[in-house]
């Protein structure tokens, strides 16, 4: 199974997701590696300017306020990330 992510790092925090916008299941970027808005506060939609919150990925504006980007699962062991595709999709 393949899955299309991108990882979010705060300090500590790793917030991966699927990049995939709920509203059209287009990618979420159109710049490789661009995935925040501006400031770096939202996970931005290139497609329809959608704003998803880091931490979770709730829409929080544009047209799917109330879905969610669908989150992947990681393991970082000896710093390397691997994909815990047994999980990938759930949140
Ligand atoms: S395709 Fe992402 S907001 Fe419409």
């Amino acid at each position: 199974m393949s899955h299309r992510g991108f990882v979010v790092r705060r300090g500590d925090l790793l917030v991966p997701y699927r990049n995939i916008c709920p509203h059209a299941g287009w990618p979420l970027n159109w710049h490789p590696d661009r995935f925040l808005g501006e400031r770096g506060e939202v996970i931005l939609c290139t497609g329809q300017g959608a704003e998803f919150a880091l931490a979770d990925g709730a829409c929080v504006r544009g047209p799917r306020k109330g879905q969610s980007l669908s989150a992947l699962w990681v393991d970082l062991i000896d710093g390397v990330m691997f994909v815990d595709t047994g999980r990938a999709g759930a949140v």
